[in-house]
């Protein structure tokens, strides 16, 4: 069976390792749009580099969550994406934009969920004093942090560790679930059951 491949759009705020991420590995799919709420994100520059349209939309512009969300909307649904995906979008949204996208929304957060949703992840993990930390791909729901789990990678947390150098440790597996659950997605291979997500077998 010959599936299309998918139009995706990716949210950044900073740097954007994890843009890079997907863009070096085969997704099953094109990243056709980057968009950030921070004109200064340098994700943009390697989406720029990489010949993908960009574009900034500060919140700062707009009277409310809501309608910087639907703005973003909008936008998005001009581009004609089938899938979202926020990789390291510093922004809270609402049912305006998290209904819209509904199932073909992911996210990625820097802890095993549903431990340590939020900010400041590897801090509150580490004062907690547990042994292993890791990254979650996530369908996002109206609930911060929550949602449907896709793929988790987990790490050791060493004695000595400290926030900075347990984010690096993540980060390093961020960048591999991140592209490989992107490809599932893109090759039509999620199963949502409830709050589970199952693999369906290989179309061939
Ligand atoms: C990552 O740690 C991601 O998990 C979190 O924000 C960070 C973004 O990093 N949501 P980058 O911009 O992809 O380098």
């Amino acid at each position: 069976m010959n599936i299309q491949r998918k139009r995706i759009a990716v949210l950044i705020s900073g740097r954007g390792s994890n843009l890079a991420s997907l863009l070096r590995n085969d997704l099953s799919g094109d990243i056709v749009l980057v968009g950030s709420n921070k004109a200064d994100a340098k994700g943009l520059d390697i989406a720029r580099e990489a010949g993908i349209d960009t574009f900034a939309l500060s919140h700062k512009a707009f009277a409310s969550r809501e309608a910087f969300d639907a703005a973003l909307v909008e936008r998005l649904q001009a581009a004609n994406v089938d899938l979202v995906v926020l990789a390291g979008f510093m922004r809270i949204l609402t049912p305006v934009f998290t209904d819209a996208f509904a199932g073909r929304l992911v996210n990625i957060h820097p802890s095993l969920l549903p431990s340590y949703p939020g900010l400041d992840t590897h801090e509150r993990a580490l004062a907690d004093g547990v042994k292993l930390a890791g990254c979650t791909v996530h369908f996002v729901t109206s609930e911060l942090d929550c949602g449907p789990i896709i793929a988790q990678a987990a790490v050791n947390v060493d004695d000595d560790e400290t926030p900075d150098t347990l984010a690096a440790k993540v980060l390093v597996q961020e960048h591999q679930i991140f592209p490989y659950a992107v490809k599932l997605f893109c090759e039509g291979r999620l199963q949502v059951d409830g709050n589970r997500v199952r693999l369906r077998p290989i179309n061939r």
